[in-house]
């Protein structure tokens, strides 16, 4: 009888951040150390949650922010300690984040080339039912000569480095990308808390039968937004029709489109004419992602997710995003 076979040629975040990192000659390092911040911020964020009924860190903090939502504990407890990870890295410019009404400049870091965009929890209202939250971040370079402005993170989501977020569910799970690359994903394990590297190359079918939307919006809808997730709710070509699973946070709904395919959906709405989520810290780093990994994601209008530029750092888009095929549908209505 065997015994039990332990995988010991495990793959860290570390160490695949070190080997990507040797894969480019001229690479200073930098890089690699901001992701050893953002990772930390992850693990940490990923405890608190853990121990948030126990610790009193449930209900709300009695604030808003900026977007108007109504701060959670958690939602201002994890802002700090990602920007708290992000000023120590050394290697973060400037940072914005859903719960700051302005960016935050580290004029500490001078020698800083990184600019970072992040939704500290997402899907907060989530929260106190134990449901899953992420984090999301978008990583973007300063332009040359630089020492950190506003124009460097006001940039389409094309400019991105690197892009991704972390699901706190059942387990925490972090999905990376960088620009061009492929996409991969890593379990945190709580024992060694490490990352590791558990989907490598990650690809969203081409197409699924799933659709993701908040329906009690369809009121607001346009009529060919209203139109399309009519078809779906009508017998396919193999008599069935598609099956609806919204969560509520984008995180866990978009994690679920990236493995199962299908397609989720924010548009923009007769309530919010601009869309709910918002493009630096949400609909790009999403974006990118889903793209790297052979899907699409484009706002109301039909445009490509990743070439808006947004004006103002909380700037919100309609959001269509998953599944090659699920997203051509969606366009085919856009065009009648
Ligand atoms: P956040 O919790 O970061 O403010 O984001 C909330 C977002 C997103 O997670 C989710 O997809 C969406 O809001 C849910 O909105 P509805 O409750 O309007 O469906
Ligand atoms: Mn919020
Ligand atoms: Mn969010
Ligand atoms: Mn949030």
């Amino acid at each position: 009888n065997e015994t039990e076979k332990v995988n010991t040629k495990i793959i860290t975040f570390t160490r695949f951040l070190t080997e990507e990192q040797t894969k480019h000659k001229e690479a200073s390092g930098d890089f690699t150390l901001l992701c050893h911040a953002l990772q930390f911020s992850f693990k940490s964020i990923a405890y608190y949650i853990r121990r948030a009924s126990l610790v009193n860190l449930m209900g709300l903090a009695g604030s808003s922010n900026t977007t108007g939502d109504e701060q959670k504990k958690l939602d201002v407890i994890s802002n700090e300690l990602f920007i708290e990870a992000m000023r120590s890295s050394g290697k973060c410019a400037l940072l914005v984040s859903e719960e700051e009404e302005n960016i935050i400049f580290f004029k500490e870091n001078s020698q800083a080339r990184y600019a970072v965009a992040c939704d500290p929890i997402d899907g907060s209202s989530n929260l106190d039912a134990g449901v899953s939250v992420g984090t999301i971040f978008g990583i973007h370079k300063l332009a040359e000569g630089s020492t950190g402005k506003a124009e460097d993170i006001l940039k389409p989501g094309s400019e991105l480095v690197a892009a991704g977020f972390t699901m706190y569910g059942a387990s925490s799970q972090m999905v990376f990308s960088q620009r061009g690359g492929t996409v991969n994903g890593f379990t945190l394990d709580t024992g060694i808390g490490e990352f590791i590297l558990t989907h490598p190359n990650m690809r969203i079918p081409r197409s699924r039968a799933i659709y993701s939307v908040n329906e009690g919006n369809s009121c607001y809808w346009d009529d060919r937004v209203k139109n399309y997730f009519e078809s779906l709710k009508q017998p396919q070509e193999n008599g069935k029709p598609y099956s609806a699973r919204y969560i509520g946070s984008m995180v866990a709904d978009a994690y679920r489109t990236l493995l199962y395919g299908g397609i989720f959906a924010y548009p923009a709405d007769k309530k919010s004419p601009k869309g709910k989520l918002r493009i630096l810290y949400e609909c790009a780093p999403m974006a990118m992602v889903f793209e790297n990994a052979g899907g699409q994601a484009v706002d109301s209008n039909m445009k490509r997710m990743l070439d808006i530029v947004p004006e103002n750092i909380h700037d919100k888009a309609g959001i269509f995003m998953g599944s090659y095929d699920e997203v051509e549908k969606v366009k085919a209505f856009h065009k009648s």
